[in-house]
């Protein structure tokens, strides 16, 4: 179920919606199938569901059997005539999920879901839910509060939850949209996003006169170095990424000779690239900070996964330049006021966690990926770059021979951002995981505690590179 729930997400870029949907959906498959038990196990007692005595009588040796003899009380549930069907539709502008039981449903178990539906009002946010589920034990109805705070925070009126019954089935209905402002708005979003790119600068002049002499074909490292050097900022930029670990462990260098022929002709142009766009989105957005530190990140797991797999090792610098790029939309969307155009309430937790950024996405109605794409056209970013900022969260979109590129980062992104509620193992498309030969839930898990501690040992060296 959580890799056909990763398929659906992801085909309408709803990613962030994964662990609420598996929670949700687990939820309402469990509590269905304690419904019927219930059903087969009043029969087997030769009692009437809906006789009243029976049933006080009824439930609460239910409840003990469930509690000690789950297994059994589910085995007689496989061999009667009970059933759950979980069907998902793609609607125009919204996807259907439907959880449907062939089994009437009782008054108590229909007031039992409309507490919960209650009990959500007092969550702000999907946060404060989690948190107190840890240590509550309502924690059984988190996925029907769950559902009801992440679309009653962002403006939809109640028709995503709906719970439909009759004489022979119970249904649950629940409807995520597919976008959660109007139209109108989305257009005017996208309007003053499309502005604030145009607003962007062109990149410093000696950045692409950098750029325009990494590009000739008989350049010399000696024409490179002296062309930097008239910048000593420049000059100073390409010792400190030289020494960083993104090009290896070897001795530090001094020299900006040394430095370029460390970066490597085919690595400098995007190297020029990324110095220039540091320069401009630096000194405007506030963001920047978080962004470059998990560009970062992301850039040294490229490294680690494909030293580690042996996998396209000859793509290894392009990866790990392009992973420093990748997120260069979110800096423009994070720091974009856009509470006028967005009347809805966006949901925003205390502790700023990384999930509250796609749900903003979300009620944007943009990826950071869609802006990065119009930066780096803006910048004439070179094509694989360009493809790893647009398809670095859907490399399978990516038709062109950058279509691998786009899988490595794509993978070692979620990797960097595991513990962050952004995926785990479910959430990965399974051909990149089959690609790179991960079998199991545990092999992926040791991997990335691999990299961790790995990453954890050249954190002083890289922590100040792109601030
Ligand atoms: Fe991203
Ligand atoms: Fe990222």
């Amino acid at each position: 179920m959580d890799v056909w729930i990763g398929r659906v997400v992801r085909s309408i870029s709803l990613e962030f919606l994964h662990e609420i949907l598996f929670t949700i959906l687990s939820e309402l498959l469990v509590n269905g199938c304690k419904a019927n038990g219930k059903r087969v196990f009043f029969s087997e007692q030769g009692l009437d569901l809906w006789n009243e005595k029976d049933y006080a009588r009824g439930i609460s040796l239910y409840k003990d059997e469930f509690g000690h003899n789950r297994k059994r009380v589910f085995l007689s549930l496989e061999k009667s005539n009970f059933f759950i069907k979980l069907s998902t539709m793609f609607k125009e502008d919204f996807i259907e999920f439907r959880v449907r039981n062939n089994a009437k449903i009782l008054p108590e178990e229909k007031n039992r879901i409309l507490r919960r539906v209650q009990a959500s009002v007092k969550y702000k946010n999907i946060n404060d839910a989690y948190r107190e589920s840890v240590d509550n034990e309502e924690s059984s109805g988190l996925g029907i509060v769950l559902i009801h705070i992440l679309l009653r925070n962002s403006g939809i009126p109640n028709q995503f939850f709906e719970l439909v019954t009759g004489d022979d089935f119970t249904e649950v209905i629940i409807r995520i949209p597919k976008q959660l402002i109007p139209k109108e708005s989305q257009t005017r979003i996208k309007e003053l996003l499309i502005r604030e790119v145009n607003s962007l600068p062109p990149l410093p002049a000696q950045i692409n006169k950098l750029i325009l002499i990494a590009k000739k074909k008989d350049v010399t490292f000696q024409e490179i170095a002296m062309e930097a050097e008239k910048d000593p900022a420049i000059a100073a930029e390409i010792i400190k990424i030289a020494n960083s670990p993104l090009f290896g462990i070897h001795k530090s260098i001094v020299t900006v000779i040394e430095g370029v022929k460390r970066i490597g002709l085919k690595n400098l142009e995007s190297i020029f690239l990324a110095l220039g766009a540091k320069k401009i989105l630096n000194s405007r957005y506030a963001k920047q900070v978080l962004v470059w530190t998990h560009s970062f990140k992301t850039s040294m797991y490229v490294k680690f996964l494909l030293e580690e797999k042996r996998k396209h090792i000859q793509l290894l610098e392009t990866a790990t330049v392009a992973a420093l790029l990748h997120d260069l939309g979110r800096m423009v969307l994070l720091s974009l006021d856009l509470s006028q155009v967005n009347q809805i309430r966006v949901l925003r937790s205390d502790d700023n966690t990384e999930i509250s950024e796609w749900v903003e996405e979300y009620t944007v109605g943009t990826t950071h990926s869609e802006i990065g794409f119009l930066i780096s056209e803006k910048w004439h970013f070179p094509e694989e770059i360009l493809d790893v900022i647009r398809f670095h969260h859907k490399p399978w979109q990516c038709k062109s021979r950058n279509n691998i590129l786009c899988q490595i980062i794509y993978l070692a992104d979620i990797l960097a951002n595991i513990g962050k509620g952004k995926g785990n193992y479910f959430t990965v498309e399974p051909e990149v995981l089959e690609y790179f030969d991960i079998k199991s839930e545990k092999e992926f898990r040791e991997m990335q505690d691999r990299f961790k501690i790995n990453f954890e040992e050249h954190r002083e060296e890289y922590q100040n590179l792109f601030i």
